[in-house]
């Protein structure tokens, strides 16, 4: 405004607040007691991103029609995201990750590349696709969980008389947007060379192996979510990856969980089974290769119709890394 003092010995003729906000907006800064956005603090976390459940029978129909028009040569991109539907929101699917579905075609390579996000795959249908992850060549089946962890070289290739692969991925690309550090680089040669065919991986969960566990683990989880629960983990028994920890569940049929609410967010796969979620008041209903997210703070609940195995991704590692977890069961 014409009044604004326009330097610091003018501030003697202020006499008004409103010529006071004058000099704040010549200055960059903001009184406390003045904000047009609102506080700073509030009482609990606010309901920003929405409870949501994306269903894999339509979006694999989608994902057939993207197969027939989007070339192979962007296989690698050849995916559907799921953008979380609250006003304004134009990428993440949950606060601090986003999850998309990708289908790669017999013949296909999406080529080698490295990322500061991390990412996992989770199998829903088809076999014959490979991933390569620093050199170990490793086949991809339905229910396994593959990683891509930070900054590791990798690609994937459908054999040619491959099935049609279809399959979940997970980032956590909207927490390295918040945070900045982005960095994205393509392999000089395009595919990795000679890599090495490995059955056994620390990046490749396999699906067998994690439906043993589960049979044969006695232990209640934590918060009784599930009837049985198992973490996969990395080499020291920590979180799969620094951002995401990954958990897989098995429930049966008529089982139904309390309620809880937690700070940190989560992606819900259905790799078998059905049910509903009742997330902060709203029944989802959930089947086979559906994906549910869960935003922070959203009361919620679990009821399995048919017998349920379930991936959880979620972003506990960082709110418990910073102290922010907190979990209530209500
Ligand atoms: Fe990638």
């Amino acid at each position: 405004m014409s009044s604004t003092p326009r330097d610091l010995q003018d501030l003697d003729s202020v006499t008004s607040l409103d010529q006071l906000y004058g000099v704040f907006e010549d200055l960059s800064v903001e009184g406390g007691w003045h904000r047009p956005a609102g506080p700073a603090l509030w009482p609990e976390p606010r309901k920003t991103l929405l409870p949501h459940v994306w269903r894999y029978g339509e979006l694999k129909r989608v994902l057939d029609v993207a197969g027939r028009l989007v070339d192979h040569t962007q296989a690698d991109r050849r995916n559907i995201t799921l953008t979380n539907p609250a006003d304004g929101n134009v990428y993440p699917t949950v606060r601090t990750m986003v999850a998309a579905y990708q289908l790669i075609k017999p013949g296909e390579q999406a080529l080698a590349h490295h990322h500061t996000p991390a990412a996992l795959r989770i199998i829903l249908e088809g076999e014959g696709t490979y991933t390569v992850v620093e050199g170990d060549r490793v086949e991809m089946r339905p229910g396994d969980v593959l990683l891509t962890p930070s900054w590791t070289w990798h690609e994937h290739s459908a054999a040619e008389d491959a099935d049609d692969c279809y399959w979940v991925d997970i980032l956590d690309v909207p927490l390295v947007h918040l945070l900045e550090p982005m960095f994205f680089e393509r392999y000089p040669d395009g595919l990795q060379p000679n890599p090495r065919d490995v059955e056994q991986s620390p990046i490749a969960f396999r699906w067998t192996d994690s439906v043993a566990r589960l049979a044969a683990g006695t232990d209640a989880p934590e918060h009784g979510m599930a009837e049985r629960e198992i973490e996969l983990t990395d080499a020291d028994g920590g979180p799969a990856m620094p951002t995401i920890a990954l958990h897989v569940q098995r429930s049966s049929a008529g089982f139904a969980s309390p309620t809880i609410r937690t700070t940190a967010n989560s992606l819900y796969t259905v790799v078998e089974g059905s049910g509903e979620a009742v997330v902060d008041g709203e029944t989802l209903r959930w089947e086979r290769g559906d994906i549910i997210a869960v935003p922070a703070w959203r009361p919620y609940s679990f009821t399995v119709h048919e017998d349920a195995y379930l991936v959880r991704a979620s972003d506990e590692p960082v709110y418990g890394a910073l102290g922010l977890l907190r979990t209530e069961k209500l």
